[in-house]
């Protein structure tokens, strides 16, 4: 199967970048240690779909998550929403800081592909 690799380094953080894989987007954030914080204190009973940050993540300042609202299928926009993630503009759903769903019409949370990392050479390879 096609892997595609990513340079770490070329991500700073605080930011966002899309990739695709198998012809669908994969968004990869660097997270701040804010926003991992953030993603780790929310509390488990107010998700509709429960699931901690730690079991989302292999490691806490990179999200690697599939860029397909679990609504209908749209991509959602970064950096924006209520929750200080995603928000997906077809119908209002609104994704937190560790792309969980938090309001609008999404039932699940993004999902997460299989990833891994390349410690040696510094990459991501999903
Ligand atoms: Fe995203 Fe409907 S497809 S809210």
């Amino acid at each position: 199967l096609a892997k595609t690799e990513v340079q770490l380094a070329s991500i700073p953080e605080g930011k966002n970048v899309i990739i695709k894989w198998r012809g669908k987007p994969v968004f990869i954030r660097h997270r701040t240690l804010d926003e991992i914080e953030e993603a780790r204190t929310v509390d488990l009973k107010a998700l509709r779909d429960p699931q901690r940050d730690e079991d989302r993540v292999k490691k806490p300042e990179w999200l690697v998550m599939l860029g397909v609202c679990t609504h209908l299928g749209c991509v959602p926009i970064g950096e924006s929403g209520d929750y200080g993630g995603w928000f997906c503009p077809c119908h209002g759903s609104h994704y937190d800081i560790s792309g969980r769903a938090r309001k609008g019409p999404a039932p699940l949370n993004l999902e997460i592909p299989p990833y891994d990392f390349n410690e040696a050479e510094g990459k991501l390879i999903v």
